[in-house]
């Protein structure tokens, strides 16, 4: 299953991540890919917004990882905002216990998941942006029955 669509301005992507939020599935794992400043991390920002999270939601690109408590049909839930683009080597990837926070419980969203290619599990969803104009282009792609179990959930209409 595949979903594709524009989003116009920052708005757009907000209610993307407002309309992913309540898809979330525990131990569901998500790519984010595009260039800098494609909107990897506003995305995350608004699914953590409305998925509880109260607080600041900053880019976490020298520690690699923030964690994040958010509540998933009453169930309290791990969610990992993972920015690899700083990595320097699979060893601290591995040393640090991340493949390990790749598991049932938790959900990952990953932005730069190419920088540890080989070690990274497959995802359950692509989330492609790329700049389009003043907008941005968003494509998602679901690999697994988890990923396909989010999509079939994920109501949008965009206001074009
Ligand atoms: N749909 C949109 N249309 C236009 N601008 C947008 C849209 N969505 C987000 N933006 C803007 O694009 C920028 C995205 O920055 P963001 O930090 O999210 O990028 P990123 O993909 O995480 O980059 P990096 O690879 O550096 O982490 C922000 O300035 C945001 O306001
Ligand atoms: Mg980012």
């Amino acid at each position: 299953m595949s979903y594709k669509t524009i989003l116009a301005d920052e708005a757009a992507t907000q209610a993307l991540g407002k309309s992913l939020a309540p898809c979330l599935l525990p131990g569901l794992s998500i790519h984010l890919h595009g260039d800098l400043g494609a909107g990897k991390t506003a995305l995350t920002r608004a699914i953590l917004h409305a998925a509880g999270h109260q607080g600041h939601v900053k880019s976490p690109t020298y520690t690699l990882v923030e964690p994040y408590q958010i509540s998933i049909k009453q169930r309290a839930v791990t969610l990992l905002h993972f920015d690899l683009y700083r990595m320097l080597s699979p060893e601290e990837f591995l040393e640090a216990g991340f493949r390990e926070e790749f598991n049932d419980n938790n959900i990952c969203i990953v932005e730069w998941s190419e920088k540890a290619a080989g070690i990274l599990p497959p995802p359950d969803l692509h989330i492609f942006l790329s700049i389009a104009g003043h907008g941005r282009k968003v494509e998602l792609q679901a690999l697994s029955d988890k990923g396909n179990e989010c999509l079939a959930l994920l109501r949008f209409a965009p206001n074009l």
